[in-house]
């Protein structure tokens, strides 16, 4: 299957393009490259340099293809909420051209990158699919109202959908073959690694005064493979099954800042200094998934999700940098 993957040089679309790759599909990378990396491109995908904001090049991009993962979203939570124009513009009009480029070039299906970010402050846990949806941010706002663009194009389009809600997206490719870092990164393990290696002083721990046994937020961190991985399986099941599909993509286990800082530790051997600060406003103090559809709808079970792989495997894609770094 001929299968295009929108913003597929970036952290999580260069992981699903490995996957896709390693399946034996026909892959083609359509990026901007504004946050993606020439770095994650493979050699054995061809490569299209366009933006989803510039419809023809994207439809032209879109012909022949049966399948699209669309990923090509802004994601920083806290930007969202100081530029909401720039979310609207990339994350909303984005989503309408690609839905309409992707009906006039005949595609069957799409597999969107949602988020957790969809459900707002957790009324139980762990969250599933059926908890009320209540964004708390501009960015978890826009990801909710794809997956409505997402839900009428499938009723009135006939286009299927797997609308893949992520929980904390980390870790890199356990086979060692994706290496680009994340610029200027605002999650957790990246800052974490960062400080490791010398790129940044220090971690800021955002607040240890939660309702937690440490008193640092705890969050349901999810290795990019085991993502990858639910992609794949999400294509086969709403192809198989001519039915589009939302489902939660966690590891269903909560780790603290504090237990994720002492892993890194650990695993990497260095000080990693930190200074504790103060909270980080709209940081509920826990959030962790059910994943039991994706268990039961897919048969997606992730292997790579414990917190010792997580760093592991990030340490593997830092630790060059520890040797040539000067703090940032
Ligand atoms: N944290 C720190 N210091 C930092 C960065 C993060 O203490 O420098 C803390 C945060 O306060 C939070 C935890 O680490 O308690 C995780 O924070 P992240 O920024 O890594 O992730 P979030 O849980 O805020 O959000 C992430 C994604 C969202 C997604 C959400 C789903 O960024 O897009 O997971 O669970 F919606």
């Amino acid at each position: 299957m001929n299968i295009l993957i929108i913003g597929g040089a970036g952290y999580i679309g260069s992981h699903v393009a490995r996957e896709f790759l390693d399946r034996g599909y026909k892959v083609t990378v359509f990026d901007n490259l504004s946050s993606g990396l020439r770095e994650n491109l493979f050699p054995e995908a061809s490569f299209i340099h366009g933006d989803i904001l510039l419809y023809q090049k994207l439809k032209e991009a879109m012909e022949g293809q049966e399948a699209a993962v669309y990923l090509a979203a802004f994601k920083a939570v806290g930007e969202s909420m100081i530029k909401p124009e720039k979310y609207s513009l990339n994350n909303i009009t984005g989503t309408v051209n690609l839905l309409n480029a992707a009906s006039e070039a005949g595609l069957k299906y799409i597999i969107f990158s949602s988020s957790a970010a969809v459900y707002g402050e957790p009324a139980y846990l762990p969250i599933d699919e059926k908890h009320p949806v209540n964004p708390e941010n501009y960015y978890g706002f826009t990801k909710l109202e794809i997956e409505k663009f997402l839900g009428w194009y499938d009723r009135l389009k006939g286009i299927r959908y797997a609308s893949l809600r992520y929980f904390n997206a980390a870790g890199y490719d356990v086979k060692g073959r994706i290496t680009g870092l994340e610029q200027n990164p605002a999650n957790l393990i990246p800052v974490i690694m960062e400080a490791a290696s010398g790129m940044r002083s220090e971690l800021a721990i955002f607040g240890d005064d939660y309702d937690t046994p440490d008193g640092t937020c705890i969050r349901d961190y999810i290795h990019v493979n085991d993502l990858a991985t639910g992609h794949a399986l999400a294509l086969d099941y709403i192809a198989k099954n001519n039915k589009s599909l939302t489902v939660n993509l966690g590891s269903e286990t909560g780790s603290s800042v504090m237990e994720v800082l002492q892993t890194a530790r650990r695993v990497t051997g260095k000080p990693i200094p930190s200074r504790m600060a103060g909270r980080r406003p709209g940081d509920p103090a826990r959030l962790t998934a059910s994943a039991k559809l994706a268990r039961e709808l897919l048969g997606w079970q992730p292997q790579y999700s414990d917190m010792e792989t997580l760093i592991n495997t990030s340490w593997k894609a830092y630790a060059r940098e520890a040797g040539n770094s000067c703090t940032r």
